[in-house]
């Protein structure tokens, strides 16, 4: 793969992740996790450093975070408290070719737009089975007028197909967000953002 230097789609993250250190946990994240009486099983998609499984884990959460990049999966574990964290797995590989267990939460922060159609459709269905009933999936996914949305192995879905995507679930939050913000990679971008939080029946 030729790999511009501000190219979401490859597989070397280390920029992203200095980009991103740091940085609080995704409000997506936050607002399922607030949503819940009392911590659970959950699956972070596409974990990245962890910023989003650290504030689960500090919630008492037990949490299989997976990623295709060694390089994320080696800095959540590198970070404090977490080589002795037994309420932590942590795993290598693409998430349209693992599994997992039953949830009570399914996040997937800013990855899954990151997946071919055929892949992205295989993880979207996995999650649907994989919830539980009452669990809980967050996310993001990228609208059509999102600056990446022509590259190749990306996935985006307008309002409608958002919709018909959220509609076997209870829809807790469907914020469709357009900015013009630098990436963490400092580059300039336009953003075309839906944010998620749906519950299952
Ligand atoms: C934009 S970062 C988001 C990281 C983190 N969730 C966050 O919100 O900061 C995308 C992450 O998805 C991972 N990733 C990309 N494609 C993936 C795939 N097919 N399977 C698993 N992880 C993937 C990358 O390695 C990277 O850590």
């Amino acid at each position: 793969m030729t790999n511009a230097p501000d190219d979401s789609t490859r597989d070397d993250f280390k920029d992203y992740y200095e980009g991103v250190k740091g940085r609080p946990p995704r409000p997506t994240l936050v607002q399922a996790a607030d949503a819940f009486a009392a911590p659970g099983f959950a699956v972070d998609l596409g974990c990245g450093d962890g910023r989003d499984t650290v504030e689960l884990l500090r919630r008492g959460w037990r949490v299989l975070a997976i990623d295709s990049s060694e390089e994320g999966v080696a800095r959540l574990r590198r970070r404090d408290g977490m080589l002795e964290n037994t309420a932590l797995k942590a795993r290598v590989a693409r998430i349209e070719d693992a599994d997992w267990p039953e949830a009570d939460l399914i996040n997937a922060s800013f990855v899954l737009p990151l997946l071919d159609a055929e892949a992205f459709g295989r993880t979207w269905t996995r999650i649907g089975l994989r919830l539980r009933p009452g669990g809980r999936f967050a996310g993001q996914l990228y609208g059509p007028k999102d600056g990446w949305a022509d590259r190749p192995g990306m996935t985006t879905h307008d309002r409608a197909a958002v919709e018909r995507l959220a509609s076997g679930f209870i829809v807790e939050r469907l914020d469709e967000v357009e900015t013009d913000e630098p990436t963490a990679r400092g580059k300039p971008k336009h953003w075309h953002v839906f944010h998620l939080v749906l519950r299952k029946r």
